[in-house]
């Protein structure tokens, strides 16, 4: 243990801004028997066995070894998955990796004093409230700008006009829009998006997470536009949180000055397996996609039965206005039932839960409790 040292605690030693900042708050994990756990939008089914084997089998003496530095063979099987190119494509540690590299990559750190705007738009990272939590948090990380834009009430996507009346910022460095939306659910059309791509002059980054769940994705606009990334998980739609495996897709200039930061082997062996064998077996998991949106569209009509305002969702989530109780108390009786939900304490949001699907008997279980809380 070193000596203490009068009036000097190892706090000073910390950069004034990593001292100030609050962390990303993940949805709890708790290791509860029997719990039903909807709050982190994780697929309820396994990988495929195809999977499943290809990370046994890739467990034996290769586990010494340095994994492939430049994932190079999943991401010449993702190229021909989706139509482009190896140099399209970067992996990462989970998208969460990728999403951080671009701060780095295509933002210039905050300076104080007064500056002209088109100097700030660099320092600019921009994106929609509500949507995805951990955006701000990379922005102060970063010590950027961040240029947060409201959405509407019913958190659709506004119009380009809307924008321009508002506070968006077209030549931001850096925008995320999170499509389908999260925590809302709502899915933008492509149309839509186009038209928002084609006014933007920073980097704009199309997250994906859960489009799998939606009735059509983007990905042409990361094909069309050269400042356009679209960002892809294994984690939601194809079982593999654990393994943290994420993708971008965009122009291999992008692409490139990504790949130039990044952390040499940065996606992990048995993750690079388990992603190649994930891409052999998709009848597996188009069959699980399908069978979620059915249950999510029953466990919705379930709960507007019961009066309660659900907005259509396009993702393996449901965002639901509860009458009668807040949300807050539906969550606390929920959980009390051994069911875990996610509450937002964050305006305009803190009406709602954000309930993920999980299995027919979790979600069956999930709607008997939740007509008894209400019936009380
Ligand atoms: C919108 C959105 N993007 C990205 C991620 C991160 O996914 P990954 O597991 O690939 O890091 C999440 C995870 O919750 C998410 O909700």
């Amino acid at each position: 243990m070193a000596a203490k040292r009068k009036g000097s605690s190892p706090d000073r030693l910390i950069r004034p801004l990593v001292r100030k900042l609050h962390g990303y708050v993940p949805g709890e994990q708790p290791n509860v028997r029997g719990l039903i756990k909807l709050n982190t939008n994780e697929n309820p089914a396994p990988p495929s066995p195809k999977v499943i084997r290809a990370i046994r089998s890739a467990a034996d003496e290769r586990l010494r070894l340095y994994p492939d530095p430049a994932a190079q063979p999943l991401r010449e099987t993702l190229a021909k998955f989706h139509g482009c190119r190896p140099e399209n494509i970067i992996v990462g540690n989970g998208s969460d990796e990728l999403l951080a590299l671009a701060t780095r990559a295509f933002v210039e750190p905050r300076q104080t004093g007064t500056i002209p705007l088109r100097q700030a738009a660099k320092q600019t990272i921009q994106y929609f409230t509500p949507s995805y939590s951990l955006y701000p948090i990379l922005a102060s990380i970063h010590g950027a700008r961040c240029n947060e834009v409201k959405l509407p009430a019913g958190f659709e996507l506004p119009d380009n006009d809307a924008l321009r009346k508002g506070n968006w910022n077209f030549s931001a460095a850096l925008t995320y829009i999170t499509t389908p939306n999260a925590p809302s659910g709502r899915g933008y059309t492509t149309r839509d998006l186009t038209r928002l791509c084609e006014a933007q002059n920073g980097v704009t980054i199309l997250d994906e997470a859960y489009v799998d769940f939606a009735d059509e994705h983007s990905l042409r606009l990361a094909k069309r536009f050269p400042h356009v990334i679209v960002s892809r998980t294994f984690s939601k739609a194809y079982s593999l949180c654990f393994q943290r495996v994420g993708y971008f897709i965009g122009h291999p200039a992008l692409i490139g000055a990504l790949d130039r930061i990044r952390d040499s082997y940065n996606v992990n062996g048995l993750g690079q397996a388990a992603a190649l064998a994930t891409l052999s077996d998709t009848t597996y998991y188009r069959k699980q996609f399908k069978r979620i949106v059915r249950l999510r569209e029953k466990t919705s009509a379930a709960l507007e039965a019961l009066g309660f305002d659900v907005l259509p969702s396009q993702a393996n989530f449901i965002f639901a206005r509860p009458t009668g109780l807040t949300a807050a108390e539906w969550f606390r009786q929920l959980r009390q039932r051994n069911i875990v939900t996610r509450w937002f304490d964050a305006p305009k949001v803190r009406n709602r839960l954000r309930i993920t699907i999980g299995t027919e008997t979790e979600m069956n279980r999930f709607l008997d409790i939740t007509r008894s809380i209400f019936r009380q």
